[in-house]
């Protein structure tokens, strides 16, 4: 179904050059002041809104979308730049959301007779964004169509829910290009120096991880057709070892392990849960076991979800809190049950001087998630670690292990 070599050669984020080849170029922009993506990712190397423009020999111009609004200045001159003087013909809004249609409205004003090409769903949005559904100068779209302009055929597919539902992503069929909308992004502008895996990830867990049987529905169709090269919405063009990303996409998607380790995800407040959890730590070091432990008090969600999709079991270690589980643990089991995480193997530690609540609590948050193998070994401290939790601590790594 895939027919791509696993190879282990990665690509990194760096500037994209304006000429991409076969009449495309890029037009996006890098976002290097965004602190939090969404308001809620933090993304240090800042963020890429990309932006991409097919000329066609004809003299037929297409633009793919645009850019957060605050970039639009930045964008349209670039537009201006790469149009010689001449005017485009369409423009292509594969996704509604503002980073990337946030400028519609700024484009349409300078560029009017533009045909805006979308899905049905994407011109309600628009009307809700821009007060316009371009009704009278728009191209409706939907899966199976193709548009025409010189050399090019632009083949429409629709993927609702990678991210929002009215999706869509575009095969140019001679070149064989996909322009994959938020599919193969990752968070990071362009113009710094990271490797994709890790920032891929946690973009696509924090970002369609609830959307797994969605992005699998849109991974078959691609399965079916020859990709050379990926133009996505956010970070590197994708030209070599494709099989690696979509080996990636599969693995996520599909909610499998990528490998066997064991994160350790704790929520201590004296020290006493984290003495545990170190030593639980020791004994799968021992045993020859991957160990990754987050403090969830000190580390953004979005990094430890991203590890618990990642690796094939999971340690929650909470204190009992206000007759609950402590708030940063109740906060990260939500982000993880929200995006439907499932297919692993689970272990508890509790800590709690009186009335202990922190295991029942955890175990019942997570009690909706399919295919969890909770295991019934736990360790209980009651303060600090006593040698009965040693003995428990040993128990539970066996399990683990
Ligand atoms: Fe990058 Fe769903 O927008």
């Amino acid at each position: 179904m895939f027919p791509f070599l696993l190879l282990l050669a990665l690509v990194s984020s760096k500037p994209i050059p304006e000429d991409l080849g076969n009449g495309f170029y890029y037009i996006g922009v890098n976002d290097d002041h965004i602190t939090l993506f969404e308001g809620q990712y933090p993304v240090k190397n800042g963020m890429a809104y990309n932006s991409y423009m097919a000329k066609a020999k004809s003299g037929e111009i297409a633009i793919f979308d645009t850019v957060d609004v605050h970039f639009a200045n930045e964008w349209l001159a670039k537009i201006e730049h790469n149009l010689k003087g001449q005017k485009p013909k369409y423009l292509i809004i594969h996704h509604m959301e503002p980073d990337h249609a946030g400028s519609i409205g700024e484009f349409m004003k300078k560029y009017p007779e533009t045909t805006v090409v979308s899905s049905r769903m994407a011109f309600v949005m628009m009307n809700n964004f821009f007060g316009t559904d371009f009704k009278n100068n728009r191209k409706v779209v939907k899966e199976g169509d193709i548009l025409r302009m010189g050399q090019f055929n632009f083949y429409f597919v629709e993927a609702p829910m990678v991210h929002w539902p009215e999706v869509f992503v575009t095969y140019e069929i001679n070149s064989k290009t996909l322009f994959s909308a938020d599919g193969f992004g990752k968070f990071g502008s362009n113009n710094k120096d990271e490797p994709w895996d890790d920032e891929s990830r946690r973009y696509f867990i924090g970002i369609v991880g609830k959307f797994g049987d969605n992005v699998m529905d849109l991974l078959k169709k691609a399965g079916k057709i020859q990709i050379n090269t990926v133009y996505p919405t956010h970070g590197p063009i994708l030209t070599e070892n494709l099989g690696h990303y979509i080996d990636l996409y599969v693995k996520w998607a599909s909610y499998t392990p990528e490998e066997d380790g064991v994160v350790i995800a704790y929520s201590s407040v004296y020290g006493h849960t984290e003495d545990a959890v170190k030593k639980l730590a020791e004994s799968l070091g021992k045993k020859g076991k991957k160990v990754v432990l987050h403090d969830l008090n000190r580390v953004d969600p979005s990094y430890v979800v991203a590890d618990a999709f990642r690796y094939s079991k999971l340690v929650l270690a909470s204190v009992t809190y206000m007759g609950d589980v402590f708030p940063s643990m109740k906060g990260f089991i939500d982000h993880l049950v929200s995006r439907n995480f499932k297919n692993r193997k689970v272990g508890f530690i509790e800590n709690g001087s009186w009335s202990p609540t922190a295991e029942k609590v955890m175990r019942d948050l997570l009690k909706n998630c399919e295919n969890l193998d909770l295991i019934n070994v736990s360790v209980k401290l009651r303060g600090s670690v006593t040698e009965d939790n040693v003995k428990e601590i040993e128990n539970l790594a066996e399990s683990l292990a």
